[in-house]
């Protein structure tokens, strides 16, 4: 009798299995899950960095401070994260002076719903 082999079968459930965590995903790109982006946790991280580095230009929420107005709404979080760590004209870079962790934090927090509605 032949055996009929159930490899196949196993190796994809293998590939199919759970990513790392976003944290721990070490080089870029970085990836915004659904579950990140609503993690209460991360969102009071966000939101700390933001009320120490980014309300001096962009004022309190996405109003309008010395720095145009914020649209969360429009940005994909990739797009966020990537103006706040290289910077653009005369927006900062900030990835030498934060860890990943506490810009994805960031981008978390200005994309959320109490940023933004
Ligand atoms: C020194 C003032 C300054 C600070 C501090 C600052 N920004 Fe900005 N930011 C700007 C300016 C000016 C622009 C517009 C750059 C341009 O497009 O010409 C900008 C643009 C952006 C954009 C892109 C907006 C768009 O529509 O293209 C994002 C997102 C952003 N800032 C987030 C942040 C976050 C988050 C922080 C805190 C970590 C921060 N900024 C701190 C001045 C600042």
């Amino acid at each position: 009798m032949k055996i009929v082999s159930i490899l196949g079968v196993s190796a994809l459930l293998v590939t199919a299995g759970f990513g790392l965590p976003a944290a721990l995903a070490d080089e870029a790109p970085v990836e915004f899950t659904e579950a990140y982006l609503n993690d209460p946790k991360i969102f009071e991280q966000g939101k700390e960095l933001w009320f120490e580095q980014c309300t001096h230009c962009h004022g309190y929420k996405a109003y309008p401070g010395k720095a145009p107005k914020l649209k969360p709404r429009r940005y994909t979080p990739a797009f966020v994260y990537k103006r706040v760590s290289k910077g653009f004209k005369k927006m900062p870079a900030w990835e030498e002076v934060y860890e990943k962790d506490e810009l994805m934090a960031v981008v978390a927090y200005v994309k959320s719903k109490k940023f933004s509605p």
